[in-house]
């Protein structure tokens, strides 16, 4: 990828927030891809080129995670204070590794339940370390992070990006929280089906969708939710995937949520053991 430019040191000196951003911001390489400007930094290469991995047996993972990063970046790149305002290098690593988890690679590092295979032999008293994928992705990128000893990821640059992938999936449980793990939520949820947004310029949109086609999205999501289901049942019970697994999964079982059935079924042992207590409901 070829160097083409540094991001503008002058929308983020005007930014009330510019003393949290990492003191390079000014000087952050960039590139151009599918005609969107986006940051350029190694650490961005080395998430490119890991996502690049997913190419040969999951090519609509690779496309759906590179159009995540990139409809941010035009989002950004059409709005100068919000720009200013949002951790760049953050934004890009975070939605390129949201979806870790569902790598389908045998021995995939972010599969939970792969990785249970592997230490339940030293401690077969583990009852089960089966996780919802976007844990999985968040722990994964955390790692990736980690692994390049940088020093301007602290523990609460790691944490927002943390934060941003695991409630990827839980956009009403989002408000009050900080911008960076808001816009990888909101850049995912450029993705989802329906109008465009006013908020990328419809040529972005189309450079971004010429190069990184969304035309398999839909059977490849089907696709890992029902192997997710199929693979880690424990990690998908409870969540939206349950559904995948019920409808196609042999064996899966009913419907069912934990918190109700865990609750209900107190209800029933509580009346046997305190038969006399006053309970008054106010529905
Ligand atoms: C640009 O972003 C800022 C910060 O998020 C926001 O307050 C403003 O409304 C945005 N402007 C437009 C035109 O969307
Ligand atoms: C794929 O992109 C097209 C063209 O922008 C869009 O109309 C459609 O909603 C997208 N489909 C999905 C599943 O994101
Ligand atoms: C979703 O994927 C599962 C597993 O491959 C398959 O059985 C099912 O038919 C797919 N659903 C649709 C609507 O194609
Ligand atoms: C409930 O009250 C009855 C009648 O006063 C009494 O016989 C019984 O022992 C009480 N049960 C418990 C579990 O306290």
């Amino acid at each position: 990828m070829k160097f083409s430019g540094l991001v503008s040191c002058l929308a983020a000196a005007g930014a009330a927030t510019a003393a949290r951003i990492p003191s390079n911001k000014c000087t952050l390489p960039t590139t151009k891809i599918a005609n969107i400007e986006v940051v350029n930094t190694p650490l961005v290469q080395d998430a490119i080129n890991l996502i690049k991995g997913f190419i040969p047996l999951q090519p609509y993972l690779y496309n759906h995670l590179m159009r995540s990063w990139l409809f941010g970046a035009a989002a950004f790149n059409n709005n100068a204070t919000l720009k200013a305002a949002v951790d760049l290098e953050l934004h890009a690593v975070g939605t390129m590794l949201h979806d870790l988890g569902w790598d389908m690679r045998p021995n995939s590092p972010w599969h939970s339940a792969f990785i249970y295979e592997k230490i339940k032999a030293l401690t077969p008293d583990l009852l089960n370390s089966d996780r919802p994928f976007e844990v999985d992705s968040a722990l994964g990128a955390v790692d990736f992070v980690k692994e390049h000893n940088l020093r301007d990821w602290d523990a609460n640059r790691l944490e927002r990006m943390q934060d941003g992938i695991t409630l990827q999936g839980m956009t009403s449980y989002l408000a009050g929280k900080n911008i960076d793990s808001n816009w990888i939520v909101q850049s995912v949820i450029f993705e989802f089906p329906g109008p465009r947004s006013p908020l990328i310029p419809d040529a972005d949109y189309d450079s971004i969708l010429a190069e990184f086609p969304n035309d398999t999205v839909f059977r490849g999501t089907n696709e890992t939710f029902t192997w997710l289901a199929l693979t880690k049942p424990a990690g998908t019970r409870g969540s939206f995937i349950d559904y995948f697994g019920v409808s196609y999964v042999p064996g899966y079982g009913p419907q069912s949520n934990i918190a109700f059935d865990l609750i209900t079924g107190g209800v029933v042992d509580e009346i046997a053991k305190f038969p006399n207590s006053t309970f008054v409901s106010n529905l």
